[in-house]
């Protein structure tokens, strides 16, 4: 059988369900959180970004408009299994030809930080990326000084495999591959 290309999984998937976490498809309500997290100056410091300026009005209609897609990536929000919506995940760069895909995490409600919840999302995700479609290769940069970051993706399995720069942020890039007792098997779902 087949396995689905990255970007027709991510983009039609329902929902994913880890031990602690659920990753669904976004709406419109995630943006009051979003605003919020985006205007956060320790969140932004973490995801190597500015935090916005504009009015939760101009947010609202650049989110409604494109949510900030391209046709390579795709945003999905993290919830607690009881349904609060807790972070988003990325999907970026999303190459169906080399079958690999760059992704990112992050957890905007910082009261969720340090129990596990990180580390059950990107287990949940990469084991579905993996078993679903056809992805060899899932990657990420991280703050070279994110060490709980570091620390959670090395518990998910990924390996240090390079550095890179960009202005003044110094990234980690960390790797997984996928595990060879799947490449024969047909366990797309
Ligand atoms: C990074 C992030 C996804 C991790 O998720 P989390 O739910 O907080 O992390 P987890 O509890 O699953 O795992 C974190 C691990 O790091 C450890 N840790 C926490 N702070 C640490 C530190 N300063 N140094 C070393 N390890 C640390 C925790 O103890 C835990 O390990 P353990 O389970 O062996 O005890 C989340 O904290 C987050 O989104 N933070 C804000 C944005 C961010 O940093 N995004 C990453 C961008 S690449």
């Amino acid at each position: 059988m087949r396995r689905a290309t990255i970007l027709g999984f991510i983009t039609s998937t329902t929902e994913i369900i880890g031990k602690k976490t659920r990753l669904r498809q976004k709406k419109i309500q995630d943006a009051v959180n979003e605003y919020h997290w985006r205007r956060d100056d320790e969140l932004c410091r973490l995801d190597a970004s500015s935090p916005i300026t504009g009015t939760f009005q101009e947010y609202i209609h650049w989110y409604t408009e494109d949510k900030g897609y391209t046709s390579n990536s795709h945003i999905l929000s993290i919830e607690s299994l009881d349904g609060t919506h807790i972070g988003n995940f990325g999907c970026f760069n999303i190459d169906d030809v080399h079958k690999e895909v760059e992704i990112g995490v992050m957890i905007g409600e910082k009261s969720y930080w340090n129990h596990g919840y990180g580390v059950d999302v990107i287990q949940a995700i990469v084991d579905h990326l993996f078993a679903s479609t056809h992805a060899q290769r899932i990657y990420l940069r991280t703050l070279d000084w994110n060490t709980r970051a570091h620390r959670c993706f090395l518990k998910c399995g990924f390996t240090d495999c390079g550095k890179v720069s960009k202005g003044d942020y110094k990234f980690l890039v960390m790797e997984i591959t996928r595990p060879k007792k799947l490449n024969t098997s047909t366990r797309a779902i």
